[in-house]
């Protein structure tokens, strides 16, 4: 059913005295913000119609795909080469890594079953190994700490940003110690992490950098990708990711060596530039399946990022228009963002005080649902325990130094963000419409107005 107040005509009229009327919640009420509340539906939750009505899902459906990436997949498959290792080499695989490293402007990429094994094979490029630190943020997929661990090394978790939702690049240097090797900052949603920050204090302590870019395929930071900054680069092609061939990941760098070590390690460790087993490895090959999927789905990665800014950049607009619910600020190094999340503030005090957990299932009754904003709070996770069971852990760290780490293991304010300011949409949403856009603000609008009778 079509709603009725908040046609596209009447929407920007009606979200600016939205505005208005929600800077004054707090105050006096105008009387052109008594009209409109009287106007207004009521909320789904209370039994009014929703914003959208059941089965017009915000998110597009995903993946896409054409003929064409059919064609390619039975080429693949009709090639009899259904493995691509030592005997016979990279094709396709070969060929999608070529053509990944140039659009992200390094000379290396070696390909990987997903983005965990291309965490796993940078940091072993790197020579992480018992003992060591990891220094990485508490707000990301539990994979980017899993893999430190299985390394018998320690993620060290620094809290995040409640503005930017990234890690805090001013609390890194404070957790530095003699046993630092690396700072892995995760350009989480698919934001860029402060880089300019992160590259000058790895550069004034020796350290290497990981970004796990495994949420932000075709995202910039001062027009360079993100994963091209740092040493290496990790990206995954999971299922829901921007680019994506159900599993799948990779590593990119421009150090020869570094790379080669990183290609090795998912290839037995076989040496890419002459095949001798020099290295340490294991198997992380993909199919050449995995390989036609990405180069079909590569072709439409630009026009799809495209769109994502464009709709991203209305949905900005609208919500300059209203108070209560704004973007995360972004760092001026980023010249674009990628999407897999894209985080919002919620404001309560705009909203008579309601509860984000409230407004969230209103705003799902209304057809937007809402994610929490930031992907986890690894440092509350019970998987730091079950590593630090486990006998390896007990022999390699004394107990002194695990219960400092304990200690240490604090990030407040993501988890204030997570209970109260943070708000995300996924990527599929904002391959829609410029009505969809709307749609998110007038419901925000709508719950606003009756915040008081939802609390
Ligand atoms: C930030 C981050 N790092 C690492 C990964 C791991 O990637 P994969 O699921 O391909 O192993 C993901 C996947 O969601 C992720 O979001």
């Amino acid at each position: 059913m079509k709603h009725k107040l908040f046609t596209r005509r009447t929407f920007v009229k009606t979200t600016t005295i939205g505005a208005a009327g929600a800077a004054l919640t707090t105050g006096g009420m105008s009387s052109v913000y008594s009209t409109f509340i009287q106007d207004v539906d009521k909320p789904a939750i209370l039994g009014g119609n929703p914003v959208r009505t059941k089965g017009t899902n915000l998110e597009v459906s995903w993946p896409i795909f054409d003929d064409t990436d059919i064609q390619m997949y039975l080429d693949a498959y009709k090639s009899k080469r259904w493995s691509e290792y030592s005997y016979s080499p990279k094709e396709l695989s070969g060929r999608f890594e070529r053509a990944f490293a140039e659009m992200m402007g390094v000379a290396y990429c070696a390909v990987t079953n997903s983005g965990t094994d291309a965490l796993d094979a940078a940091q072993r490029a790197l020579d992480i190994g018992p003992g060591d630190e990891v220094i990485t943020q508490t707000n990301t997929f539990v994979a980017t700490a899993q893999t430190t661990f299985n390394l018998y090394a320690l993620p060290i978790f620094v809290d995040t940003d409640p503005e930017t939702f990234m890690i805090n690049a001013d609390l890194i240097e404070e957790r530095i110690t003699a046993n630092t090797r690396a700072i892995l900052p995760v350009h989480i949603g698919g934001a860029a992490a402060d880089m300019d920050k992160i590259m000058a204090i790895a550069k004034k302590h020796n350290l290497v950098v990981i970004e796990d870019a495994c949420q932000a395929q075709h995202g910039e930071w001062r027009n360079k990708k993100l994963g091209s900054i740092g040493d290496l680069g990790c990206f995954s092609f999971q299922e829901g990711k921007s680019l994506c061939a159900g599993e799948g990941g990779a590593v990119i760098g421009h150090d020869d060596y570094t790379m080669a070590r990183a290609d090795a390690y998912t290839n037995n460790g076989r040496d890419p530039r002459g095949l001798k087993r020099t290295f340490t490895g294991s198997n992380f090959r993909i199919t050449p399946f995995v390989a036609a999927t990405l180069m079909g789905q590569m072709r439409r990665l630009e026009a799809q990022s495209k769109l994502r800014d464009e709709n991203a950049s209305y949905l900005e607009k609208l919500l300059s228009e209203i108070k209560g619910v704004r973007p995360t600020k972004k760092y001026p190094g980023q010249t674009r963002r990628a999407y897999y999340i894209y985080q919002m503030i919620y404001e309560k005090e705009y909203f008579d005080g309601l509860p984000k957990r409230k407004f969230r299932a209103a705003m799902e009754a209304e057809g937007i649902d809402f994610g929490d904003g930031v992907d986890s709070s690894l440092h509350l996770d019970p998987f730091i325990e079950t590593y630090f069971n486990l006998r390896a852990f007990k022999k390699i760290f004394p107990k002194e130094r695990l219960d400092k780490y304990r200690k240490e293991n604090r990030c407040p304010v993501n988890e204030m963000i997570d209970k109260e300011t943070g708000l995300s949409l996924g990527q599929r949403v904002f391959l829609g419409t410029k009505k969809d856009m709307e749609d998110i603000v007038t419901a925000i609008v709508k719950i606003q107005k009756s915040a008081s009778k939802l609390i």
